[in-house]
């Protein structure tokens, strides 16, 4: 059993990452400045043995490096970072701080400390807006905003690191993740998370345009087991690949399914279409299948019951 490094560990993302680690034998060394974090999502996690978390600003120089050479992880999995795009474009500083160079010192701390393996959460916005459906890895980037610009840049400092310095370097594009845990009171959470909240307080949703847009959404069950195969599985080799289910769902197919589970509530508002919304977004997931062995399984159904409580009801009338 192999001791894993998890930045952001107190995040969405990071915490179930975490706890599924800690359920698979593994021990886990996190690390989270509390900046979105909240350390009730590692309620569990602070009481298994195998695990110690550590608070500490992964973008302090020289931080992460001191840590990990007392740990000497197997793996670091890189979660933590600035994570809106809306907020990336208020303060392109921030963004650079948080997540170019912050990505930089956990390359350098990797190296200085002999780690093996860093998982990186890239995301679907290095593609920016494109007309390809479903969007294989092989599809040109073009990022639109700082963060989308900050993932690509991160996974290149990662990737040029690790083949120089004998580590081996998997990023993780994520889709749309969802799940319990993402925290529905940020403006920047995903929709799901704001549907599930609103529908839950009997108040209707708001949706832009037709409702006919489509986003491929993953629950973070899966995105956690993506992670813990690219930290552990033995001679993976460096690469970039899709964390996506390949399943396209609209948004009024998503607000008909949350409305299932709480029937009698208001009828959606609908609202001009916003400027800049993407309308497609669809990944191609069979690299992922390829070279890791992934798959997504669960259904959005499924996903949205165990977040909402309740029986799944199918999308589709
Ligand atoms: N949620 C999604 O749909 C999605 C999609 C694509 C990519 N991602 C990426 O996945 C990762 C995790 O996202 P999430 O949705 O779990 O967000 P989150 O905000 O819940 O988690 C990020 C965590 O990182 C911590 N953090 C931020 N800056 C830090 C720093 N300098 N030092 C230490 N800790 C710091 C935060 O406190 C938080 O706990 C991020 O890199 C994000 O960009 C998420």
């Amino acid at each position: 059993m192999a001791k894993i490094l998890v930045t952001g560990a107190a995040g969405f993302i990071g915490s179930h990452t975490t706890d599924l680690l800690l359920a698979s034998g593994h021990r886990v060394v996190g690390v989270d400045n509390f900046r979105t974090g909240r350390r009730e999502n590692l309620t569990a996690a602070l009481s298994t043995p195998g695990f110690a978390l550590h608070e500490l600003d992964v973008a302090l120089p020289g931080a992460l490096s001191a840590l990990a050479a007392a740990e000497r992880p197997a793996a670091i999995i890189h979660l933590a970072a600035l994570v809106s795009v809306q907020e990336s474009l208020a303060n392109p500083a921030e963004n650079f701080a948080l997540n170019v160079q912050a990505t930089h010192l956990v390359a350098e701390a990797a190296r200085l400390a002999g780690v093996g393996r860093v998982v990186f959460a890239s995301s679907s916005a290095v593609y920016g807006d494109t007309n390809v459906r479903p969007i294989p890895e092989t599809t040109e980037t073009r990022p639109l905003s700082p963060y989308g610009a900050a993932k690509l840049a991160s996974e290149s400092l990662l990737l040029g690191h690790g083949a120089s310095f004998g580590f081996t370097v998997r990023c993780h594009r994520y889709f749309n993740v969802y799940g319990p845990r993402q925290d529905p009171t940020s403006p920047y959470s995903g929709v799901i998370s704001i549907f599930a909240r609103r529908f839950a307080a009997g108040q209707p949703v708001t949706i832009h345009g037709d409702g006919g847009q489509t986003r491929d959404f993953i629950a973070v069950g899966d995105v956690a087991r993506a992670n813990l195969i690219a930290a552990t599985r033995p001679d993976l080799r460096p690469g970039v690949a899709n964390i996506c289910t390949g399943r396209a769902t609209s948004l009024l197919d998503l607000a008909q399914a949350c409305a299932r589970h709480f029937p009698g509530g208001p009828p959606p508002v609908h609202a001009p279409a916003r400027s800049g919304d993407i309308r497609h977004s669809l990944g191609d997931p069979a690299r992922a299948a390829a070279e890791l062995g992934f798959t997504a399984d669960t259904e959005v159904a499924a996903g949205l019951a165990e977040l909402l409580g309740g029986v799944p009801a199918a999308l589709v009338p």
